[in-house]
């Protein structure tokens, strides 16, 4: 099992779909392990982008990013990191398979709704950037039972 990190960005808060993507998370048998309200600035910006941070459009994402607050997800679960990213769909939201977060919400390749940890090791990192220690919960729900196989829990 492990933990993922997922930013519902502007483009999904100031549209109102937060709502119909956490149920997606859920619906997916996802664990909200964390999960809160937070305007980003942009000294996290550059850490989280940082890869970013010579492209042209980097002015234009910075701007995107603090448009409005964001929320973010701690999301728990077998290969969460994978199952996130397959359900997040490509970055540009007009290439994104239907059925994908991205492919459903956008058309766009900077205002594409969700950012999802692209590795374990990168989701670690991520969560901490974002989530202090005790803003991460650490509970079982009783179906999980009902999800996964005993095997599959670990
Ligand atoms: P990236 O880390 O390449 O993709 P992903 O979000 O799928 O992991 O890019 C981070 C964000 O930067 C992306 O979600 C939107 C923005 N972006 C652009 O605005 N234009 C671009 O051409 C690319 C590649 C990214």
């Amino acid at each position: 099992m492990e933990t993922t990190l997922v930013i519902l960005k502007p483009s999904a808060v100031l549209h109102g779909y937060v709502g119909q993507i956490v149920q997606r998370f859920q619906q997916k048998g996802l664990v909200i392990r964390g999960m809160k309200m937070m305007q980003l600035g942009e000294p996290i910006l550059r850490e989280h982008y940082a890869h970013l941070t010579d492209r042209p459009f980097f002015p234009d994402l910075l701007k995107s990013m603090m448009a409005s607050p964001v929320i973010v997800m701690a999301l728990w679960g077998n290969d969460a990191v994978n199952v996130v990213r397959m359900m997040t769909g490509a970055t540009n939201g007009r290439k994104a398979q239907p059925g994908t977060i991205r492919g459903d919400f956008s058309v766009s390749g900077q205002e594409n709704i969700v950012h999802a940890s692209d590795s374990a090791d990168n989701a670690e990192i991520e969560l901490k950037r974002f989530f202090s220690p005790d803003e991460i919960f650490d509970y079982q729900p009783s179906w999980l039972k009902y999800t996964y196989e005993p095997a599959e829990m670990k």
